[in-house]
């Protein structure tokens, strides 16, 4: 018996009434597909487009008096978080921004209308963070906050978890998760009562670990943090939404930075530790951060965007993943079997010295 063909009896479809592809008719020598398959294709193809319709509708209802919210915005001395004070500042909205040192604020508060203030905020520190809550809680008296967006964060000590001590991890974690959570819970009644949104900044690496570190245990954290709060603020009207992004150029990707503490966890190893991973790995793991550069977007609006999106549109999405490489490529990766995703990675990784 020969190959199988399309339609045929031993065909893959062969057996399915109304499925098969027939040959002949109008177009004969070309595969026709059945009438039942055809309108089956056309019904699915019209509600999946109905779907993105009333998805997009939906979306772009924008929420009423912009002029008169509140939003408080962690890390606003650069990348995202100073992007989006601007951002938000030239919408209509009060931005409270809250900067880490006072050279950033000064700066943001030079590119920014009289609406906008600035707060000094380090969220690692509890009195700083109760200071700035005063201060919010003065500025928007019986209002209450509309949006707080958890947006500082720090990429490094990254480096192989072995390389690292648990001062290294608990640098990132205070910042990214314990910070984020501290911030959270001493304005989450500002909120609740402006019946208001949080927006937490995960990262790609919330849902994918690609590195080892801090960084993608932080925003693990930010994940699960962010989804019971969101199912817990819900009966308050409060809507908690994450912003996922991909790789773009800010310092929290610059190579050089990175790079030059990646030899500085190397230069502290332990002989035994540097002899298992060799001076090979040392140098092909430092490539990858070479090429991150051009690896990046540079156009941080596709962040910003889904954040304003998140703090002004009716309906805000749960989850925003902005960036082609966090659509195309980590996203669908997230989702796969563990044994295929690790070995995707392992094929692009480099091996230590004394692999088995
Ligand atoms: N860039 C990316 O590819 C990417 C991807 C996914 C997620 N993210 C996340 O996006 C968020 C914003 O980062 P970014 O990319 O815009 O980098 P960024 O330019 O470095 O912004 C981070 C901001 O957080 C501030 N900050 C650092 N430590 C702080 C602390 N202890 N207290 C208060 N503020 C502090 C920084 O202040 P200084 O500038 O004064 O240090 C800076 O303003 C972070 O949560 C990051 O993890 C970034």
């Amino acid at each position: 018996m020969g190959p199988a063909e399309p339609g045929g009896q031993g065909g893959l479809w062969g057996g399915v009434p109304g499925l098969c592809l027939r040959l002949g008719g109008a177009s004969a020598g070309r595969p026709v597909l059945a009438p039942g398959l055809q309108a089956m294709w056309w019904s699915l193809a019209v509600l999946v487009g109905l779907y993105y319709l009333l998805r997009w509708y939906r979306e772009r209802q924008v929420v009423s008096h912009l002029q008169d919210k509140y939003v408080f915005i962690t890390g606003c001395d650069s990348g995202f978080g100073n992007l989006l004070a601007r951002q938000l500042d030239l919408r209509g909205l009060r931005v409270l921004a809250a900067c880490l040192t006072e050279k950033g604020a000064q700066q943001l508060r030079s590119q920014t209308s009289d609406r906008l203030d600035t707060v000094i905020l380090d969220v690692t520190k509890t009195e700083s963070i109760l200071a700035a809550t005063q201060w919010v809680k003065e500025h928007v008296g019986d209002r209450g906050l509309w949006g707080l967006v958890n947006n500082a964060g720090i990429s490094w000590p990254t480096a192989p978890n072995e390389w690292l001590t648990k001062d290294d991890f608990m640098k990132i974690l205070d910042v990214n998760l314990l910070g984020l959570v501290e911030v959270t819970l001493s304005l989450l009644s500002l909120v609740r009562k402006a019946r208001g949104r949080v927006v937490n900044v995960s990262s790609i690496m919330g849902r994918l670990s690609l590195c080892g570190g801090g960084y993608c245990i932080s925003k693990y954290g930010v994940e699960a943090f962010s989804d019971s709060l969101r199912r817990e603020l819900t009966y308050f009207g409060v809507r908690v939404a994450v912003i996922e992004p991909g790789y773009f150029s800010t310092n929290v990707t610059n190579p050089e930075k990175i790079s030059r503490g990646f030899q500085e966890t190397w230069d502290r190893l332990s002989p035994e530790v540097r002899e298992a991973y060799g001076e090979e790995f040392l140098a092909s793991a430092r490539k990858p951060i070479e090429k991150l550069k051009s690896m990046c977007d540079t156009n941080l609006y596709l962040v910003t965007n889904c954040m304003e999106h998140a703090l002004t549109a009716c309906h805000p999405r749960t989850r925003y993943s902005p960036g082609w490489d966090a659509k195309l490529l980590y996203l669908p990766m997230s989702y796969l079997p563990t044994l295929l995703v690790d070995t995707m990675i392992y094929w692009n990784s480099p091996r230590p010295a004394k692999a088995v």
